[in-house]
């Protein structure tokens, strides 16, 4: 079985991935960004990922609101159009140590696949292809609240290490930042979640 992650910015990225580690077919898929006959599934995946509404109400509430990015909700589809996994990734404030203005950086959350799809790439693959994505775009980094043991393989580091808080209290690790790959520094400071978040 070949694992490939990663994805072009302008071409979708399409796997061929046939059987899972339990030898259960697995359909091929591919990643692009969500289009709207997308939006049904994408709040049911959420809801059975994380077994509570908590993070597709979130997911909805983010569309609706200006810190929504379309070209960073991407989902990860069959070729029946199903959809698999989905992440997000959309604007949150910044507000350095040092004197300065509040800024945006840019937080992913959620990301999900559905539970008989796990351990197929396909978490992986959305995260770097959002990534690649974020890169891209001149944006100062990527928070995320998360396992660290799965955001440490892409270049997320505890934000404690670079000075960053938030205001979700003692999160420890599972709060974590991604520089810019150009290594451009990043401020301390605190990132603000939007009001949505505080489901979570
Ligand atoms: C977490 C999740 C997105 C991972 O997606 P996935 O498609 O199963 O992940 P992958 O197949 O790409 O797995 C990549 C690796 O991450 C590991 N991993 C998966 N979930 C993990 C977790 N919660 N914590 C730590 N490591 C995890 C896998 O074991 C795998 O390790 P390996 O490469 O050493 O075998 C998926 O399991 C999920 O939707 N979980 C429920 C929702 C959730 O917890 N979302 C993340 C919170 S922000």
């Amino acid at each position: 079985m070949t694992r490939r992650v990663g994805a072009p910015r302008a071409a979708p990225m399409r796997m061929t991935m046939r059987t899972s580690a339990t030898g259960v077919e697995a359909p091929p898929w591919s990643i692009r960004p969500e289009r709207a006959i997308d939006l049904d599934q994408i709040h049911d995946l959420h809801r059975t990922a994380f077994g509570r509404p908590a993070e597709a109400e979130l997911v909805d509430a983010i569309r609706s609101g200006p810190e929504f990015i379309p070209e960073l909700s991407l989902v990860a589809v069959a070729d029946d159009g199903s959809v698999l996994g989905h992440v997000l990734v959309s604007h949150v404030g910044f507000e350095p140590d040092e004197a300065g203005t509040r800024a945006q950086v840019l937080a992913l959350a959620p990301l999900a696949v559905l539970p008989p799809h796990a351990g197929r790439g396909i978490g992986s693959a959305l995260t770097m292809a959002a990534l690649e994505i974020a890169d891209a775009r001149d944006e100062p980094f990527v928070a995320v609240l998360g396992p660290p043991a799965f955001y440490r393989r892409f270049g997320f580091v505890p934000a404690a290490d670079h000075g960053i808080d938030s205001r979700y209290g003692d999160v420890g690790p599972a709060f974590q930042v991604r520089a810019r790959p150009d290594g451009a520094p990043m401020q301390p400071g605190v990132v603000i979640y939007p009001p949505m978040f505080e489901a979570l």
